[in-house]
């Protein structure tokens, strides 16, 4: 029973893929509205790239906080110096960034392979970091080559961030790599995301169809699990969580735990997969 209390205890964001929720995807099909405009932002305790970008890293508050704790962990962990660069963006300063981007590549074609266009960009949102270190401060491609850019890349999730634009992936984002972009998801979709291994275009197309309380209080496992299903295998345990009677909060925690029963690896129990974040 003690797993059922944590499982429904289990603080949440309203995660959900409404403009507010933690699981919002904006792309250049997804527009955010110009008026969309989080009214809780903070500013994270964090070092910064440049002085005067200091009042450019405003977040979410759980996002600010996850951030704080990656940041502190690379510093712990290995030396690593992080520095925040760009966070929340207005509309209208998303529209400003695109049109000098315009200016300096010379045609909106090309501008759009590096930058959002106006409502197109999860930073409008208060729910993305630009990340570099005290030993790369450039934006380019050139930070995965970095120690620090790998432990991010390796890493993010652990914090509830995954990576948003991997060279692999263009195709579907239509963006270049971008190994400093960082999206806070939650550390449960973040870590499914990252064992996937997919664009969060991908994860979201089936995510976006689970019940409100799965995307919730849904641990790694079972997302990661539920996801997979619905992209590669043959649907079943997916449609499955779809059709549980799920009225009351006890029913939906039981859901949970018989249905993450189902695709727990040997060798470990429900908890420690519940806990685990990622490493089963
Ligand atoms: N550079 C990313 C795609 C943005 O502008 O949001
Ligand atoms: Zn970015």
């Amino acid at each position: 029973m003690a797993i059922v209390l944590m499982i429904i205890s289990v603080p949440s964001f309203a995660a959900s893929f409404d403009d507010d929720g933690v699981l919002r995807l904006v792309n250049r099909e997804e527009k955010i509205t110009k008026n969309y405009d989080p009214d809780d932002l903070v500013k994270p305790d964090v070092p910064v790239n440049k002085k005067n970008q200091e009042d450019q890293i405003y977040l979410r508050p759980a996002a600010a906080k996850a951030l704080e704790e990656m940041f502190a962990a690379a510093k712990e962990e290995k030396g690593y110096v992080l520095l925040a660069v760009s966070g929340y963006r207005t509309y209208g300063e998303q529209q400003l960034i695109f049109n000098n981007k315009v200016a300096q590549v010379g045609s909106k074609e090309k501008a759009w392979r590096k930058v959002a266009p106006a409502g197109a960009s999860e930073h409008q949102l208060g729910l993305a970091m630009d990340v570099l270190s005290e030993n790369f401060r450039l934006l380019n491609s050139g930070f995965l080559d970095t120690e620090e850019g790998k432990w991010l890349y390796e890493n993010c999730q652990r914090f509830g961030f995954i990576v948003r634009y991997k060279k692999e992936w263009s195709n579907i984002t239509g963006y270049s790599a971008e190994p400093w972009h960082f999206r806070y998801l939650g550390v449960s979709h973040a870590t499914a995301v990252s064992k996937l291994d997919i664009p969060y275009e991908t994860y979201a197309s089936k995510a976006r169809l689970l019940p409100e309380y799965v995307l919730t209080h849904g641990n790694a496992l079972l997302l990661y699990a539920l996801i997979e299903n619905a992209l590669y295998g043959d649907g079943a345990l997916f449609e499955e969580m779809l059709s549980l009677p799920a009225e009351t909060l006890e029913q939906q925690a039981m859901n949970i735990v018989d249905m993450t029963e189902k695709v727990l690896p040997e060798g470990l129990t429900l908890e420690e997969a519940v806990l685990s974040r990622g490493t089963w």
